[in-house]
């Protein structure tokens, strides 16, 4: 049955699409487990008997099921079998999701939140944006200083973290601001969270009510529209232009009470915001009491021109929050960023904090710190910046062919992607699909829109591929945009 169904996929997939026979049966078999043909928990044949039934040899079928083991759709258990993993989430679907809602009585908003609407966590493969290399991460020392600070602790470093977190790790942080990113700060202005999700949660709770307006970029990071839905904020769209966000008069009857931006690189059309932009920004904020939340998400990675300053470094009259992340320069699931707040909302914010998210880690925050003041996170940023310049340069080389009077790519001077812009004409999600189907992952910038239908485009990363993914994957990339982009037109308009 197994054998049918994957035999039938890999022909399929042998007469759509010219891959090599175990990237045909890697594909049929992540087919069979995200459509829940092959649900976790579930054993697979052995790689001989998969052979024998697939008519194909075994060097085929270990080479896809190592690498769907790789990428954790499947584990193997030595003298047991391989099976589907247990932690494979079921595709997320609107129709899958209504059908969820109804059994599970989500509400409108659990429903809303519940919706994947640009990317799931499964999409890993070249180009994949918002995702950085943590691959490179010094393992073996972060588990030196980690026993260390264990042996060290002592019972008050086990309790709930009082004050913002850990004071040297707060230090540690203004230091580095006020150096690299000009943000006038002390350690008392830092708040260590569990990342820029929980940084954006906290200003939503504490500075709007439920039904405020927030404006927001648009298109816009996806990570902030839920946290504000979740907060049952009102979204106003402001469309942003390759000087960032740009306001009109008629936006402002919209009144703000949070404008939040991502001024050093939009996510994700990678847009710079002017510094007429960000005066016009701060005098918005100044007239209507707003504040402003600086999302400086992917900063440490600028490639080319000169240094940008924060827009909290411009902030006279203490109207900007600015938050930061470890997300990006060390790994995900570290779980640890920070929000720097005027000196005026210290104590509420640190109070609701505490009682709100009841937040710890007390000897995770301390090796940290220590990893911060003894040069190590200033070379794992450098090691990191040299291995992503590389990887961008080698993709800007590749995506030259596809560039011309129909598509330009902006972003690409800072951060693990860039933005590859199309004729509005063009359907970028069809483009998106047509990619994915060839083993890499790209995103539509149509599906990043909240409310304008003007711009179509691809978001595509550079970050979490190895050079060697880019430099092999980049040219059929740039092919099949071409092949599209002269197909659609050669299709006559309606
Ligand atoms: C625009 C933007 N902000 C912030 C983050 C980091 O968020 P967190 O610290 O919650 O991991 C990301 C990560 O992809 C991002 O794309």
């Amino acid at each position: 049955m197994l054998s049918e169904l994957l035999l039938t996929e890999i022909v399929r997939l042998g007469t759509e699409k010219n891959l090599p026979l175990h990237r045909r049966l890697y594909e049929a078999l992540r087919g069979a487990i995200l459509d829940g043909k092959l649900g976790s928990g579930d054993r697979l044949p052995s790689s001989r008997e998969l052979s024998q039934d697939l008519g194909l040899s075994r060097n085929t079928v270990v080479a896809a099921i190592n690498q769907l083991s790789v990428e954790g759709y499947l584990i193997c258990r030595i003298g047991s079998g391989t099976y589907v993993n247990d932690t494979v989430p079921k595709p997320v679907t609107r129709r899958r999701l209504a059908r969820i809602s109804q059994i599970a009585r989500l509400s409108r908003r659990g429903l809303a939140l519940s919706t994947v609407y640009c990317a799931t966590q499964l999409e890993v493969q070249p180009f994949t944006s918002g995702i950085a290399d943590f691959s490179a991460f010094p393992v073996a020392l972060w588990q030196r200083l980690q026993n260390k600070h264990w042996r060290m602790t002592y019972p008050e470093m086990l309790d709930y973290s009082h004050m913002g977190g850990y004071a040297p790790l707060r230090r540690a942080v203004a230091d580095y601001l006020r150096v690299f990113r000009s943000v006038p700060v002390d350690a008392d202005q830092v708040i260590i969270t569990s990342g820029t999700q929980q940084s954006l949660e906290l200003c939503a709770q504490l500075l709007a009510d439920h039904g405020d307006t927030v404006w927001m970029e648009d298109p816009a990071y996806w990570g902030a529209v839920k946290a504000f839905m979740a907060t049952g904020l009102k979204i106003h769209a402001v469309p942003v232009d390759d000087q960032g966000i740009a306001p009109k008069a008629a936006d402002e009857t919209a009144l703000p009470k949070l404008i939040y931006v991502t001024p050093s690189h939009q996510y994700p059309t990678g847009a710079v915001m002017s510094l007429s932009r960000r005066h016009q920004l701060l005098d918005i904020a100044r007239r209507h009491g707003a504040w402003v939340l600086e999302d400086d998400y992917d900063s440490e990675f600028r490639f080319t021109g000169p240094p940008l300053s924060s827009l909290a470094g411009l902030d006279k009259d203490q109207r900007v929050l600015y938050l930061g992340s470890f997300s990006k320069v060390l790994y995900p699931g570290l779980k640890l960023g920070y929000l720097v707040i005027p000196r005026k909302l210290g104590d509420p914010f640190k109070q609701a904090h505490y009682d709100l998210n009841r937040p710890g880690q007390m000897p995770l925050q301390a090796a940290l710190a220590e990893f911060i003041e003894m040069g190590h996170f200033a070379s794992a940023l450098r090691r990191a910046r040299q291995s992503y310049a590389e990887r961008r340069r080698t993709l800007l080389a590749a995506l030259k062919p596809c560039l011309g009077s129909s598509a330009h790519i902006s972003g690409a001077e800072q951060g693990l992607h860039l933005c590859l812009h199309l004729p509005n004409t063009v359907n970028d999600q069809a483009l998106a699909s047509r990619v994915g189907e060839l083993g890499m992952i790209v995103r539509p910038l149509s599906a990043y829109c909240l409310e304008r239908k003007d711009i179509k485009g691809l978001v595509i990363g550079y970050g979490y591929a190895p050079l060697d993914d880019i430099a092999r994957y980049g040219p059929l990339l740039a092919q099949t945009i071409s092949s599209y982009l002269a197909r659609s037109e050669k299709t006559p308009k309606r």
